[in-house]
């Protein structure tokens, strides 16, 4: 049983039965109404009047809304001034922590560490609640392989099955195992309906997959949240081949009540269900209201249309009483779970985590997520001082001072100004080494006034290594921040070519370090730099994360959430690909561009280490298995740890099924596993593989694996794996 789906106590359940029971539609009305609160903005309008809608019993929820005065004035105004006393809902996008911000998602998804992703939701709850917060609108599970799009930054990355692992680690952090807990959020995952998979990688726009794509790659990440128990699930802005997710009955009544079982909570996004007007299925915002509710749609954020005329919809008949009271019900049951109905003002009391443990695991979660691309000639870790002969270090590049930067999108209530730059972090750890450190921005992040390329190569020829920081804004990704190209904006390659020019003239290292929300395409740095550095967006400590990197007080261990293009022309690019009947060769008539290799810059599950790993033996527990035989077959593998230092690996594990009914993807990831070892030691990775685990979606739409022939390789990453082996399922004597 699961902290969202635990039965109600019995007095819980018969004092919302008794509430429905005293209701008036508007007062029912009023509980499916989520107002956006003035204290931030994340939608295009704000509704200046909530105060009053409040006192009149209008609203059930109130988002953009938290601090303990706050929140506890307006549940004042609830629970003591409307007729029924029904307190509200407080909540807020807490994506990658409230105050203190741990790395963007996508680059926490680079730790693949999954107990360290449950324990920054765990921290970020705790924070977030102490403010009298009980909702978040996370985990955000919108697998994508297009990364013009911004919001693969806030996701979980190209892979549905390390997006269904991260999936059931956030719901178990953010509410933890009691939800009524003082120190807990109600989680949503967001946005069902293929939001990741916009056409040509715009914000907004249509996606208009397969059912079977649909079924294996989108909606696997959500139907985990499911299955840990997550509260609420919001409906994508976008149509999904024509309709669009806010008013989908086939996804949301159809598979997500229907065939998964969800009890909780759908939410609809900002204005989602007034715009499907603009979306052209709806004639005015009465069609649109009736159309989400008929629909399965329990909360209307923002749009006051279901307050505004569902009232007019029950009394000509065309909104179902029915359905309003079972939206109301589930409304009332999270109030109910979240404790509400016992103590309105719990979580607007005391701070319930403490700042010490928020800052160590800030730190600890940005290194963590950090992935080593290059480092040539072991050009890292830099040794500090005189005696590693560093007597001066130049940090170049508009991302080196830029704490402000480093928070990413959806910052939650993060302080930009309290965020540690990449040149604050460096200096911290240069302290007293005897290394000197300089700096030069050379040239804005964008274009700009204030370019003085000459004046950073001028300081970089004073050094005798170069870290040069280079990438993106916060703002470039997110929300509505697509991009039409993957290189570096501004001036920033030509100052990146000039400091590489006059380091290579004096034979000094480069090393680069990379901020951004999305893989960037940088292959002409991938063959110059002596070491690249992948850091996305790492919050608060980013600076201090860094510098651990740099200085090999931390050994680098992120491996990709995606894969790194080396040009935008082939975008969408992912590792789990299906075969073409004319795969990439030498041969003319094969699948390849005329100007570009088709293989990525870096491959799904790549990253360096300062230590080595060797892989040895792969172990199958049987070589073939009933189909029906749940109990699977073992898999160990065999690494150790032969270089010179403690490090982490990430076994990763692929299969592909040889010959059956539908063409399979040429790898898929299947499992993983963290090792951390000390040089010379070998410590075994174990993976169970169940008939189920080779399920698909066969050629006439049911869901099940086939008998047949399947390879299981292992290794470092999706393009370097050195195991492999073959396995059978067998048909059931019976069938
Ligand atoms: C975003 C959601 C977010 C909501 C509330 C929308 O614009 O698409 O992800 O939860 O705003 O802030």
């Amino acid at each position: 049983m699961t902290a969202a789906d635990a039965p109600l106590s019995l007095s819980d359940s018969a004092r919302i039965d008794d509430l429905i029971s005293r209701m008036t539609i508007e007062e029912k009305l009023g509980q499916l109404n989520l107002l956006t609160a003035d204290l931030a903005t994340t939608g295009p309008s704000v509704r200046g009047d909530y105060v009053e809608e409040i006192r009149k019993g209008r609203v059930g929820g109130l988002f953009n809304a938290y601090g303990r005065d706050f929140t506890r004035e307006m549940q004042r105004l609830a629970v003591e001034e409307t007729r029924l006393g029904v307190p509200l809902l407080f909540a807020f996008d807490v994506i990658h922590g409230h105050r203190t911000i741990f790395p963007v998602p996508l680059g926490e998804a680079a730790s693949w560490d999954l107990d360290l992703m449950e324990r920054t939701a765990r921290l970020a709850a705790a924070e977030a609640a102490g403010e009298g917060l009980h909702w978040t609108f996370a985990p955000m599970l919108d697998v994508c392989r297009d990364p013009r799009w911004g919001r693969i930054v806030e996701g979980p990355g190209e892979s549905a099955f390390l997006s269904m692992h991260i999936a059931r680690a956030k719901v178990r952090g953010y509410q933890g195992g009691d939800l009524a807990a003082s120190d807990t959020l109600a989680a949503t995952a967001k946005h069902i309906g293929a939001y990741g998979a916009p056409r040509a990688g715009r914000d907004y726009e249509t996606a208009d997959v397969s059912e079977r794509t649909l079924r294996e790659i989108y909606l696997p990440p959500f139907r985990a949240a499911v299955e840990a128990g997550v509260a609420s699930i919001m409906p994508s802005f976008n149509d999904l081949a024509g309709v669009p997710a806010t008013a989908n009955e086939a996804l949301l009544d159809g598979i997500v009540r229907g065939e998964w079982g969800f009890g909780g909570l759908f939410v609809s996004d900002y204005e989602a269900v007034e715009e499907l007007k603009a979306h052209g299925i709806a004639a005015d915002d009465a069609d649109a209201a009736r159309q989400a509710l008929a629909a399965g749609l329990d909360m209307d954020m923002q749009s006051a249309t279901f307050i505004a005329h569902l009232g007019d919809g029950v009394r000509d008949g065309t909104a179902p009483l029915a359905r309003i009271d079972a939206a109301v019900r589930r409304v009332l049951e999270l109030k109910a779970r979240l404790g509400l109905f016992d103590d309105p003002y719990r979580r607007c009391r005391e701070p319930a985590a403490s700042a010490e443990d928020l800052t160590g695991a800030a730190r600890d979660a940005a290194r963590r997520s950090i992935v080593l691309l290059r480092n040539v000639g072991e050009a890292l870790p830099l040794r500090r001082g005189d005696g590693g002969a560093l007597r001066t270090l130049a940090v170049i590049g508009p991302l080196a001072d830029a704490g402000r930067e480093m928070l990413g999108s959806w910052a939650g209530a993060g302080d930009p100004d309290k965020a540690v730059a990449i040149l604050a972090g460096i200096e911290a750890a240069l302290a007293g080494s005897g290394t000197r450190v300089l700096h030069a921005a050379g040239c804005p992040i964008e274009s700009g006034e204030d370019e003085d390329i000459t004046g950073a190569v001028a300081t970089a020829r004073q050094a005798d290594a170069v870290v040069l920081c280079l990438g993106e804004a916060a703002w470039m990704s997110g929300e509505a921040a697509c991009r039409s190209s993957l290189d570096l904006p501004g001036r920033q390659q030509a100052l990146a070519e000039a400091v590489l020019d006059a380091a290579a003239e004096r034979g000094v290292p480069v090393i680069a370090v990379l901020t951004s929300g999305r893989p960037l395409a940088l292959p002409w740095l991938e063959a110059r730099a002596s070491a690249i550095l992948q850091t996305w967006f790492l919050g608060s400590q980013a600076g201090r994360a860094v510098a651990d990197v740099l200085f090999g007080d931390w050994n680098p261990s992120g491996r990709l959430p995606v894969t790194v293009p080396r040009s935008l022309g082939q975008v969408p690019i992912h590792h789990d690909q299906r075969p073409t009947g004319r795969p990439p060769s030498d041969n003319w008539y094969s699948s390849k561009y005329l100007d570009v290799r088709a293989e990525p810059l870096y491959p799904f599950g790549f990253g360096l280490s300062y230590t080595r790993f060797r892989y040895d033996a792969l172990r199958l527990s049987a070589d073939s298995l009933p189909i029906g035989d749940a109990a699977g077959i073992e898999i160990a593998v065999d690494v150790t740890n032969a270089g010179p230092r403690d490090g982490e690996e990430t076994v990763q594990l692929y299969v592909r099924d040889l010959v059956a009914s539908v063409a399979r993807p040429v790898r898929e990831l299947r499992g993983f596993a963290k090792l951390r070892l000390a040089p010379g030691e070998t410590g075994t990775a174990s993976f169970r593989l169940a008939p189920d685990d080779f399920a698909f979606v066969r050629r006439d739409m049911s869901v099940g694996p086939e008998p047949g022939e399947f390879e299981i390789a292992a290794g470092p990453n999706v393009a370097d794996l050195p195991l492999r082996s073959r396995f059978r399922l067998d048909a059931d004597a019976r069938s």
